[in-house]
C-alpha cells in the first residue's frame, strides 16, 4: 500500500492507476477503522481494480463543543488493516494540505444540509460535503463508497453529485453492527461499560417501529410514539431525534407509503450516537 499525504503525490498514483486502464474505488474515512469500514474497502475492492481510502479527520465537519481534539486516532492500526485488505492508496493529509490559510469556498447542499443531524450539528454537513467535493477532486475516483450507517450524509452526497455533476457512482453499503445490534462506529471506543448497554436502546428501538411497520402501522407520529416510548425507557439515555423521513430528501412523511427511512439519534453519557433502518 503507498502512503502519502499531498494532494500531488495522490493524483500522480491515481493518474497511473487511470493510465493503466484501473478503475478506481474511493473510501473515505476519518480513521479509527473498524469493521463498518472495512466493509465498504471490500466492496470496493470487489467492484474496482484499483482501491484508495482517505484518512482524515475534517476539522469543518465537528461543532465548536463537539470531539474533534478527542476523536480517536489510531493511525498505525489502521494502516494494518487497510494492508492487510490490499488497499492500494492511503491519502492522509494534514490540515494545512487540506485548507490552505485563508480557505474560503464552501459547498452547501441548501436545505437537505439542515434535516435530521444538519438541524443538532448546524454546519456539520457543509464540512461533509465542502470536503468529499475536496476529495473527489483530488481522488478523482470511478465509484466512491459509503456506509449507510450516516443515512443523511450518504443523501446529501448523492445531492451534490448530481447537483454538480461530478463524473463519479456513489455505493451506499448496508450498517455493519455488532451481534447485540449495536450499530459500529468510532465513537462507541466512548462508551462505559454500563453506557454499552444502554446504547442498545437505539437498535431495539428500531427493531420495534420495525415489528409494528410489519404488523400494518403505516402512520408515522404513531410510530414515533412508540419510538419515544421504548428510548424513555432507557433514562440515562437522552434523545436528540426520531424521526421517519424520505430516504432521498431526508423531508417528514406523515404516512408511509414509500420506502421510509427511520432514523434516530441520542446522547448516552456524553457520546452523541445514531443509527437508522429502512422501512420497504
Ligand atoms: P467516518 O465516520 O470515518 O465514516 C466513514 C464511512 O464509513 C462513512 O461512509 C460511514 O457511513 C461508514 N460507516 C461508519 N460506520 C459504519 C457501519 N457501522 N456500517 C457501515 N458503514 C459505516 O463519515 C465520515 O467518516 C466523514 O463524514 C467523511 C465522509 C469521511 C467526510 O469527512
Amino acid at each position: 500500500m503507498k502512503i502519502v499525504s499531498t494532494i500531488a503525490e495522490t493524483r500522480a498514483a491515481v493518474r497511473a492507476a487511470k493510465a493503466a486502464g484501473k478503475t478506481v474505488g474511493f473510501v473515505p474515512t476519518m480513521g479509527a477503522l473498524h469493521a463498518g469500514h472495512i466493509s465498504l474497502v471490500r466492496a470496493a475492492k470487489a467492484r474496482c481494480d484499483y482501491v484508495a481510502v482517505s484518512i482524515f479527520v475534517n476539522p469543518t465537519q465537528f461543532g465548536p463543543s463537539e470531539d474533534l481534539a478527542r476523536y480517536p486516532r489510531t493511525f498505525d492500526a489502521d494502516c494494518e488493516k487497510l494492508i492487510s485488505e490490499k488497499v492500494n492508496l492511503l491519502f492522509a493529509p494534514s490540515v494545512e494540505e487540506m485548507y490552505p490559510a485563508g480557505a474560503s469556498t464552501l459547498v452547501i447542499a441548501e436545505g437537505i444540509s439542515e434535516r435530521l443531524d444538519g438541524h443538532s450539528r448546524p454546519g456539520h454537513f457543509r464540512g461533509v460535503t465542502t470536503v468529499v467535493a475536496k476529495l473527489f477532486h483530488i481522488l478523482d475516483p470511478n465509484v466512491a463508497f459509503f456506509g449507510q450507517k450516516d443515512a443523511a450524509q450518504a443523501a446529501i452526497i448523492q445531492r451534490m453529485v448530481r447537483d454538480l455533476a461530478f463524473p463519479v457512482d456513489i455505493v451506499v453499503c448496508p450498517i455493519v453492527r455488532e451481534s447485540d445490534g449495536l450499530a459500529l462506529s468510532s465513537r462507541n471506543v466512548y462508551l462505559s461499560a454500563a453506557e454499552r448497554k444502554q446504547a442498545l436502546v437505539l437498535s431495539r428501538t428500531l427493531r420495534e417501529v420495525e415489528t409494528r411497520w410489519r404488523a400494518g402501522e403505516r402512520d408515522s407520529a404513531r410510530l414515533i410514539e412508540i419510538a419515544r416510548r421504548v428510548l424513555l425507557s432507557e433514562p440515562e439515555v437522552r434523545l436528540d431525534y426520531i424521526e421517519i423521513v424520505d430516504p432521498a430528501s431526508l423531508e417528514a412523511i406523515a404516512n408511509i407509503s414509500q420506502p421510509a427511512l427511520v432514523a434516530v439519534a441520542a446522547f448516552v453519557g456524553s457520546t452523541r450516537l445514531i443509527d437508522n433502518l429502512l422501512l420497504g
